[in-house]
C-alpha cells in the first residue's frame, strides 16, 4: 500500500495549521514558549530552514542515488532563525516562507517512487528507511505545534478566532464584499468569470473573500476584500496567505496582486506578505474608471501592481 498520500496529508496539514497563526497576536507572537527559550516567531521560523535542509541535503541527493550523509549538518541554520527574527522579521513574512519551504519540500517527495520508501540511507552511524526519515520530519511538526498550542490555553488572550475559509463558485460570493474591492462591477465579472473564490465566515457571518484567477503559464491573479465592520482583525491577512497556499497547492510559480496609488494599507499588507512591487500601470483608474476614487485625501491614479515567486 501506498504511504505517500498519507504523509503528504500529514505534510500539508501542518501548513494549514501554520497558516492560521497569522492571527496571532503580537505579544503573543513574541513571547518565549518557555524561560529563556524560543517564542512562536522563533520556532515557526525555523521550519522553513529544516525543509530546506531535508530537501537539499537530503532528497534530492537521494533521488540522484546519494545513500549516506554526514550527521548534524543542521546545528547552525537554528542560530540564523533566531537572528532573523531578532532583527525584525514579520509575521507574515514567516508564514509566507514556510508554506513555500513546504510545498518545495513536498514537491520533491512526491518524486520518490513506491519502491525507493524502505531503500536504507545513512546518517552518521544511523540507518534508516526514507520513510522513516519523512516520519522524523512530521513527528518534529507535531512536536513544535503541541508545544505552541499547549502555550495558547495557557495564553488565554492568545486564542485564535474561528475563520471558516471554503471554496465557492462566482455567484456565492456576496457582490457587496467584491465591490469594496473593485468598484466596477464589469471588471468584478471579469475576473470572476473563471476565478477560484473562497468566502471567509465567522460563525456562519460572511467576513473576507478571495479570488484567484489562474492567468496560464504558473501565473495567479488575486482579488481580496473584508467587510468594512471586520476589518483590522488579521482576516485580510489570513486570506492573502490562503490565496498563496492555495496557489501554492496548485503548483503556481507566480502570484500577482495589484491596488491604487492610494491604498496605503493595502501596499504595507501585501508587502508584508512578502509582495514586492514590480510595475506601474500609469493612469489605470483615471483611463479605466468612470469615477474618480479618493483614499485618505489622496487621487486614486495609477495601478501598483506587486508579485512574488512561489518556487
Ligand atoms: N501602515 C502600515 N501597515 C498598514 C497600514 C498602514 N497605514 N494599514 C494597514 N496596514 C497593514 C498592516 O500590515 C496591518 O497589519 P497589523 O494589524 O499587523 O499592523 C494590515 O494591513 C491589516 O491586516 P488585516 O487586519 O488582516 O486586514 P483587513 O482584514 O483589514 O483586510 C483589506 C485588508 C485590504 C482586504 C481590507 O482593508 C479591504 O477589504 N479593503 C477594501 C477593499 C480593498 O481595498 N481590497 C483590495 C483591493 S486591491
Amino acid at each position: 500500500m501506498s504511504h505517500l498520500p498519507h504523509l503528504i496529508a500529514k505534510l500539508e496539514n501542518h501548513a494549514e495549521w501554520v497558516k492560521r497563526l497569522v492571527l496571532v497576536g503580537q505579544k503573543s507572537w513574541h513571547t518565549p514558549l518557555q524561560k529563556g527559550g524560543w517564542s512562536p516567531a522563533e520556532v515557526i521560523h525555523h521550519f522553513h530552514r529544516w525543509d530546506d535542509f531535508a530537501r537539499n541535503y537530503r532528497f534530492i541527493p537521494f533521488l540522484a542515488g546519494r545513500a549516506t550523509f554526514t550527521a548534524g549538518a543542521h546545528a547552525k541554520f537554528n542560530e540564523q532563525s533566531e537572528r532573523e527574527v531578532r532583527d525584525g522579521l514579520g509575521k507574515e513574512a514567516i508564514i509566507v516562507q514556510c508554506l513555500k519551504s513546504r510545498y518545495a519540500l513536498i514537491e520533491t517527495v512526491e518524486k520518490l517512487r513506491e519502491e525507493a520508501w524502505e531503500q536504507t540511507l545513512t546518517i552518521g552511524d544511523h540507518d534508516l528507511s526514507i520513510h522513516t526519515y519523512l516520519q522524523g520530519v512530521i513527528e518534529h511538526d507535531r512536536h513544535h505545534r503541541e508545544q505552541i498550542e499547549q502555550f495558547f490555553s495557557l495564553e488565554q488572550q492568545g486564542k485564535l478566532p474561528m475563520v471558516n475559509i471554503t471554496e465557492r463558485c462566482g455567484e456565492e460570493l456576496p457582490m457587496n464584499l467584491l465591490l469594496l474591492a473593485d468598484p466596477e462591477q464589469a471588471m468584478i465579472e471579469r475576473y470572476l468569470s473563471g476565478g477560484l473564490g473562497f468566502l471567509a465566515e465567522v460563525e456562519g457571518t460572511p467576513v473576507g473573500v478571495i479570488v484567484l484567477k489562474d492567468k496560464g503559464q504558473g501565473l495567479f491573479e488575486v482579488n481580496i476584500a473584508v467587510a468594512e465592520q471586520e476589518q483590522g482583525k488579521g482576516y485580510g491577512k489570513l486570506l492573502l496567505l490562503h490565496g498563496i497556499h492555495v496557489a501554492l497547492k496548485r503548483g503556481a510559480d507566480r502570484i500577482e496582486i495589484g491596488t491604487g496609488n492610494s491604498s496605503i494599507g493595502q501596499l504595507a499588507l501585501y508587502q508584508r506578505c512578502g509582495f514586492s512591487i514590480t510595475a506601474v500601470d500609469k493612469d489605470f483608474f483615471t483611463k479605466h474608471y468612470r469615477e474618480p476614487i479618493v483614499e485618505q485625501g489622496i487621487r486614486c491614479e495609477h495601478m501598483i501592481r506587486l508579485a512574488q515567486d512561489l518556487k
